[in-house]
């Protein structure tokens, strides 16, 4: 039987997995409405309210949040960061589509704490919440990849997006659903599945970001291919990691490897978005999923730089 975490880990976890993770439900809503023919109204009409209610979530999450969650999430860039307004500004402006940029204003403003346990029952209510629309979510994201699949939809959303965006889903109500239950997690497991998961996301960013520019940026491109080698080989490493219990004594090492990796790949999201911003890079990618995959970065580095703040 696992032991269980207390109270305050409960409170801080459960803010600080939301925080992240609300947002990012919240744009895989907007990158599927944007993706859509005006011939599907209906998927476009049914992914901006999905957008809409993530976004409620996140309002009611950020105001649970101030002064409960700690510094490391707060400061680690996960949450927003330094051009998540201006990417959302100039997206809206690209894409006719609102976007609540007031909550990013009061998430720039989200000061760190001690938890308070008396959140406890907002707490659960709210992951219950999260929980039951992200998995609509990715029953939604199902639907669409099965169709897509199929030949009976077409979408500027490539198949193995939607299949990324699907599997960030189910993480999300995985880790929800382990808090729920009051579960403690043996951080040596829990990093071996954050690396295996977050590598082929890294992967696959890299991947996207090469079929996203234009083919004239070739310079861009071959960075970006070189970043996808680069994940691939590290995925590799943790699954044979994974097998062997002497590889894992090797874990440190790796660890580093895989620290510097991250670093490099999220400064090089962090030099593309501002030059997406500056109108410097030819593209079809929208600016909020350059610091949408920025973000994701961040949060992979955040756990292996402070792997304790699982704890
Ligand atoms: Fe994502």
């Amino acid at each position: 039987m696992a032991q269980r975490i207390s109270v305050v880990d409960f409170v801080r976890l459960s803010l600080e997995l939301n925080l992240f993770f609300l947002r990012i439900m919240k744009e895989h809503s907007f990158f599927l409405e944007a993706g859509f023919l005006s011939k599907d109204a209906d998927l476009t009409r049914q992914a901006d309210q999905f957008r809409e209610q993530f976004d409620a979530l996140l309002r009611e999450a950020v105001r649970l949040a101030n002064r409960n969650v700690s510094r490391v999430v707060l400061a680690s860039g996960e949450v927003v960061t330094d051009k998540t307004l201006r990417a959302e500004q100039k997206t809206i402006e690209l894409s006719g589509i609102p976007i609540d940029t007031e909550l990013t204003s009061e998430e720039l403003g989200l000061e760190p704490g001690t938890p308070d346990p008396r959140l406890e029952n907002s707490v659960a209510n709210l992951n219950q919440r999260a929980i039951a629309l992200t998995q609509e979510l990715i029953q939604f994201k199902s639907r669409i990849l099965n169709q897509v699949l199929n030949c009976t939809l077409f979408t500027n959303n490539f198949p193995l997006l939607i299949d990324h965006i699907r599997r960030e889903a189910i993480l999300f109500v995985d880790q929800l659903q382990r808090l729920q239950r009051r579960e403690q997690i043996d951080l040596t497991q829990e990093i071996i599945a954050e690396k295996a998961f977050w590598d082929r996301i890294m992967k696959e960013h890299s991947q996207f970001i090469a079929h996203l520019l234009d083919p004239t940026e070739v310079d861009l491109i071959d960075t970006a291919n070189d970043f996808a080698a680069l994940f691939n080989s590290l995925q590799d490493r943790v699954q044979r990691v994974e097998e062997s219990f002497i590889a894992r004594l090797l874990l440190g090492g790796l660890i580093r490897e895989e620290t510097r990796a991250t670093r490099e790949i999220r400064d090089f999201k962090a030099r593309a978005t501002e030059g997406l911003l500056a109108c410097q890079i030819k593209s079809i990618i929208i600016p909020l999923l350059g610091d949408h995959t920025l973000r994701e970065a961040n949060h992979f580095l955040r756990i292996l730089t402070n792997p304790r703040s699982l704890l």
